[in-house]
């Protein structure tokens, strides 16, 4: 049976006064897939999250030329097996009761190719999912209800991973007086830091000034300083510019990342007897600092050399899918600082505006990226439909949207562009890179490159501000001479394949293994044809003084892109994240985190030691730490003191180097036992790993001890199986199941394991090597929510409670 929609009316609070600024999120819409059926959801919505799973929705007959193949062959799941492909249409009203002088719809995202009508006429377009968008909708309304409609549309063969569907980021509509300023004008940037004393330059336009009006500028610092601009005479371009000396400028760094609010206000006859009225007026956040790139210096923060260590992360946000939460990207850029990292590169797009909040406020760098083909299409019907007509309107939104968080030091204009090698590649970098400096003077531009040699040789390479090389670490000695900017940067590297929990003996190093169960192992010596282990990117960024850092593929698995198991079925998500698709660490996360985190020391042992089956059998150990040396005991008896060595040649990976190795343990249940030790040789702390018995309670381990009553906010639960005397048990696959009572309820559940078809959005699912993560949604409300995880599969296991605090 067909039924309308339940449309929910927006009150807008521009009753009072149409000429005030206002700005609505509009999150309360109504959602159909097929124009009959249609269901209430919260936008940011991705449609296709909950799925089911099946090979089917994106089942392809391809070749990834990519990957180095020749031959069509079929794969499944590369981009994720969730039905994101179809068409999707959004519905909302909003109640108008005094006409604004100006009126836009903001989107900071649409999945794709949005229409956007305002009272059944088509009001805007856009043709890229991942871009910010504005429709200026302000002659289109109406007193009393205006209807808003965004129709979608995903075609197959448009993305290489898992895109998401829908209104997957947040909408927003801005009114205010037909004077007033444009948003995207405002532009503040950090010219020079001297003695403490920062010259910012800032400037934006007034839509619709009248020769009557002035303008203001202040900066307020985190310290409550106020610095202010004098009066600014407006141009008849609508344009005003103002500098400022902030005296003890609290710069932004990871490390420091203090903001400052920038408020603007418009003023009317400011010399008039009540001392001016306030026509319009706007508040950012923006950081203080100063990025630059040199022969002499490499990349520079606020004046001081550093080098990158940085990850890639995709859009999605594992079980919650495309739709951005802000709690979850605080728990992605959590995991990420604590593992040392201090940049992000947002592969392959634009980020999301509450993405870089957040990391304007965590403190992470950010290479904010735009595309990952232009002419040439990677996949069928990818960007490639759009590039001529599009490409610089996506970039100078890209640029307008986000050029005043602090967090972005470079932009870049694409990840391995197939034009690499040609003249008409050269000169679309030159074109792109030059709109970016015309927009943002004060960045650099890089873009990633997978064919060194030939963007060498075409000049592509040449003209970009920042060289990026994608993998191929063995073609930075040979082509850094032929570079004319006398640095190089790690822009994709790494790619080494592991799953969380799982060990593969014996254990080999192989840029091919597969395995019948679909995974691989976690001992990181697993790599891609294309691609290489942690170490060789470590090596490079250590022993090359022109290296100017690394974005590592990927800080988190990813839906989509199942390399090495594109054949094989069921296989639906990444294997290449430091953590799983549930956030977990995986062993490697440790690796890096023993050269990166250089505030805390770091002893992490592999694999886990309960192997029934495997007694008197060779079981390698590993560990990762920044150490120097240590020595390992089983069950007391010493399997040997060793040192972290650079090996015969140094230009050859040696695995030695970055980790310590016993390869000829066997394996007996018991103890295991490192200690480590300092460079002087001073025992300096250990780590043991016990064989667990059989499963006893139930573990929970929550990210946060509180919420707020948001309606969006989130904990993120782990939970574990554990034996009596409190030893994890790394192999237990119960099934669990989770209720939510009180302010909050269920959200989403990821166990991490990338050939899983249990749904996301059902209240249960198995431990995959005995673990899984269980996310919870505060309610609106103050109180407290509880959660009550059950073992389904062992009823001797008693459920385990957890209590939350829910505050405004
Ligand atoms: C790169 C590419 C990434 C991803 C990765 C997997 O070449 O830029 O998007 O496909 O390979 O190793």
């Amino acid at each position: 049976m067909k039924f309308l929609p339940t449309i929910v009316a927006m009150m807008m609070a521009l009753c009072a006064n149409a000429q005030e600024r206002s700005e609505v999120v509009l999150n309360s819409w109504s959602f159909s897939r097929d124009g009959s059926e249609w269901q209430q959801v919260a936008v940011p919505h991705d449609w296709a999250i909950s799925g089911p799973f099946d090979k089917r929705w994106d089942l392809q007959r391809v070749a990834i030329v990519q990957n180095g193949e020749t031959e069509a062959t079929e794969k499944s799941g590369r981009s994720g097996a969730l039905p994101w492909i179809g068409e999707g249409c959004y519905r909302t009203t909003v109640d108008i009761d005094a006409l604004p002088g100006f009126a836009e719809l903001v989107f900071d995202g649409a999945m794709s190719e949005p229409t956007v009508y305002v009272n059944g006429r088509r009001a805007g377009y856009w043709a890229y999912g991942y871009n910010a968008f504005r429709v200026d909708c302000t002659e289109f309304l109406h007193r009393g209800s205006n209807a808003i409609e965004v129709r979608l549309k995903n075609v197959e063969e448009s993305s290489r991973w898992y895109p998401g569907g829908g209104l997957y980021r947040p909408v927003c509509l801005l009114t205010a007086g037909k004077t007033h300023i444009d948003d995207w004008s405002l532009y503040i940037r950090t010219m020079s830091v001297n003695d403490g004393v920062a010259h910012v330059e800032a400037e934006g336009r007034v839509a619709g000034a009248q020769p009557d009006m002035t303008a203001t500028m202040t900066l307020e610092g985190p310290d409550g300083s106020r610095t202010e601009s004098d009066r600014l005479s407006i141009g008849a371009d609508g344009k005003f510019y103002a500098t400022f000396k902030v005296k003890d400028a609290q710069l932004w760094s990871p490390e420091s990342p203090s903001l400052y609010r920038v408020v603007t206000k418009v003023i009317r006859n400011a010399d008039g007897p009540r001392g001016g009225e306030l026509v319009d007026s706007k508040t950012l956040k923006t950081g203080l600092r100063t990025v630059s790139v040199s022969r002499e210096g490499g990349f520079r923060l606020n004046g001081i050399s550093r080098k990158l260590k940085g990850v890639c992360l995709h859009h999605d946000l594992g079980p919650l899918g495309a739709a951005v939460n802000k709690a979850a990207l605080i728990r992605q850029i959590r995991l990420m600082k604590e593992m040392g990292a201090d940049a992000i590169r947002t592969s392959h797009n634009m980020p999301s505006t509450m993405q870089m909040e957040v990391c304007d406020s965590m403190g992470m760098m950010v290479m904010a990226e735009s595309f990952d083909m232009w002419i040439y299409p990677k996949c069928k019907n990818g960007y490639a439909r759009f590039f001529r007509e599009w490409a610089e309107r996506d970039i100078t939104n890209l640029v307008l949207n986000h050029r005043n968080h602090p967090s972005i030091v470079m932009w870049s204009i694409g990840n391995e562009i197939p034009e690499q090698w040609s003249e008409e590649g050269r000169q679309i970098s030159v074109r792109l890179q030059g709109l970016c400096h015309v927009l943002d003077p004060s960045r650099p531009v890089t873009q990633g490159m997978d064919r060194p040699d030939d963007a060498v040789r075409s000049g592509f390479a040449k003209v970009m501000d920042v060289p990026g090389f994608n993998y191929r670490v063995h073609k930075y000695d040979p082509n850094f001479p032929l570079l004319p900017q006398g640095f190089l940067l790690g822009s994709e590297t790494a790619s080494t394949i592991s799953s969380r929990g799982v060990y593969k003996f014996p254990v080999v190093v192989s840029d091919h293994a597969v395995y019948p169960d679909g995974q691989c192992s976690s001992y990181d010596t697993e790599y891609c044809s294309w691609s290489n282990l942690p170490d060789e990117d470590f090596r490079m960024m250590d022993d090359r003084s022109w290296t100017i850092g690394q974005f590592v593929w990927t800080g988190i698995d990813y839906l989509g892109e199942p390399t090495p198991y594109d054949e094989y079925w069921p296989s639906r998500s990444s294997y290449f994240g430091i953590c799983d698709l549930a956030g977990l660490p995986k062993d490697r996360y440790y690796l890096y985190r023993s050269q990166w985190n250089t505030r805390e020391h770091t002893i992490h042992l592999l694999p886990h030691w309960t192997w029934p089956g495997r007694e008197g059998e060779v079981t390698p150990v590993y560990c990762y730490t920044d150490y120097p040396e240590a020595e390992l005991f089983v069950n007391g008896k010493s399997q040997g003191r060793i040192r972290k060595s650079i090996g015969e040649n140094r230009n050859e990976l040696s695995l030695d180097r970055y980790r310590l190795r016993w390869n000829e343990v066997r394996y007996e249940p018991g103890e295991l036992k490192v200690v480590v030790y300092d460079a002087d040789g001073r025992q300096a702390g250990e780590q043991t790993l016990c064989t667990a018995g059989k499963a006893a309670r139930i573990r929970l381990q929550a990210d946060r001890t509180s919420l707020q009553a948001d309606g969006n906010d989130l904990v993120y639960v782990t939970v574990s199986l554990v034996d009596k005397k409190g030893n994890e048990v790394p192999t237990a696959a119960d099934l669990m199941q989770f209720d939510v009572s009180g302010e909050g309820a269920f959200k989403c559940v990821c166990n991490g394991d990338a050939t899983s078809l249990e749904s996301f959005v059902e209240p249960q699912m198995h431990l995959f090597n005995g673990k899984l993560v269980v996310t919870v949604q505060a309610g609106q409300h103050e109180g407290t929510l509880t959660l009550r995880v059950t073992d389904k599969t062992n009823r001797r296991v008693k459920p385990a409670v957890m209590t939350m605090d829910v505050k405004k």
